[in-house]
């Protein structure tokens, strides 16, 4: 391995979401926090290279996007996922977030239909709530420690007002990378009902060994027609501070009403960093990346290991991809709250509770292993003795 993840970096007053707000978060400043979906790790040499020399001209006024940024982002996208994109698809977008609440309001009306399939990450259903639509669940299935779409279910939720459906591919937080058969079938259900795909593709570049991502828009011209897919770099290369992400349309009609709906609120200018760095990443990025899949992939394996042998009434769904473990804690019998509350004040713990994804988030947890593999050892003791003591207390009592 050329890169180096090893190295534990203190981001304590960085302004640094993930550990500066703990206290805010879970009461608690001192859990050991895996929860938000950054990473522990330094932005490559690089990106940050890149940045360096852009800051030395020490002028920031307003900048534009040029050719070498799109088709950075064109030739990724090619050798990564096997993906042809035309440079006038690509239309910046400040976050992924931003994009999906304008996807709801230039493709849909209040009152309208939108399906989420929680458990899910949880922007999607308030993109579609705060904007006066109608929230829609096709909850995915859970057989056999393994996820799976309910094509049924979905068949049976749709209506006259149905009009969109929010997918999260790969599946944030269950991990799941959503086969080509699978993609197959939920796009022919939403093409037969006229439902726009919007198709979330921002942990793409972090799928795990041996599992193989498949772009939306590749399963046909026609559910390329009909999808819009958002990408960035903001996961894959620990940018998401720099608030760059890409919105791809083939269909003009649906690009043109996105654009539309981007240009009513004037953000569509971006960062000069969110630029140069996107740029680079896309350039270089290949062998870091590569490198990066390996060490969370120890982490997985290594963190699998630790509970089967040693806390075997947790149990790990092993990621496809992303860098996040979906954990049941469901043999403890504990309920939400005193599963939060044993997880931040006994085991100094900060995860993401499964609830805040929605329905079939109970007794889950998600950890982020995008972190020195020190981290996870860590947590795994901290959870190991946390577990002990409750079970001398549960035994004195
Ligand atoms: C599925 C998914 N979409 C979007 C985001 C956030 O995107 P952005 O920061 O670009 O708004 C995340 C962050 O965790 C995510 O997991």
């Amino acid at each position: 391995m050329k890169y180096n993840f090893d190295e534990t970096i203190n981001r304590n007053a960085t302004d640094c979401v993930k550990w500066d707000i703990r206290k805010q978060i879970f009461g608690e400043s001192e859990v050991l926090p895996m929860w938000v979906a950054d990473m522990d790790f330094k932005t490559p040499d690089f990106i940050v290279e890149a940045m360096k020399k852009r800051m030395s001209h020490e002028i920031f006024g307003y900048s534009v996007r040029q050719d070498d940024y799109f088709q950075a982002i064109i030739k990724w996208l090619y050798q990564r996922h096997k993906w042809k994109v035309e440079q006038e698809h690509i239309v910046f977008c400040p976050g992924i977030v931003p994009a999906l609440n304008l996807c709801v309001q230039a493709y849909t009306q209040p009152g309208d239909k939108i399906i989420v399939q929680p458990p899910v990450y949880f922007p999607f259903k308030s993109s579609v709530l705060e904007n006066g639509r109608q929230l829609v669940t096709n909850q995915l299935c859970f057989e056999n420690n393994r996820y799976s779409m309910d094509f049924d279910d979905l068949k049976k939720k749709i209506d006259r007002r149905t009009k969109m459906i929010l997918i999260s591919n790969p599946h944030n937080p269950v991990g799941r990378s959503w086969t080509f058969d699978e993609l197959k079938e939920l796009s022919d259900i939403c093409l037969k009902n006229n439902i726009l795909m919007i198709s979330d593709e921002i942990h793409h570049d972090l799928t795990l060994k041996p599992f193989q991502h498949t772009v939306l828009a590749n399963i046909s011209d026609e559910v390329a027609a009909q999808s819009v897919i958002l990408t960035a770099p903001s996961k894959t290369f620990n940018l998401a501070g720099l608030s760059t992400s890409s919105v791809i349309i083939s269909n003009l009609n649906l690009r043109n009403l996105f654009i539309t709906a981007l240009e009513k609120v004037h953000i569509g200018g971006g960062n000069i960093f969110g630029n140069i760095a996107s740029t680079a990443a896309y350039t270089h990025g290949d062998a870091w990346l590569s490198d990066l899949l390996d060490y969370i992939s120890a982490n997985v394996n290594f963190l699998d290991s630790y509970l089967q042998k040693n806390l075997s009434h947790i149990k790990m769904i092993r990621p496809e991809a992303t860098y996040m473990a979906w954990l049941d804690f469901r043999e403890l019998n504990m309920s939400d709250s005193v599963l939060k509350h044993f997880l931040i004040h006994t085991a100094k713990l900060g995860l993401v509770a499964g609830t805040d994804f929605g329905q079939g988030g109970e007794g889950f947890q998600r950890i982020n292993l995008a972190c020195p593999h020190k981290t996870v050892e860590k947590a795994a003791e901290l959870l190991n003795s946390a577990i002990k003591e409750m079970s001398n207390n549960r035994y004195l009592l």
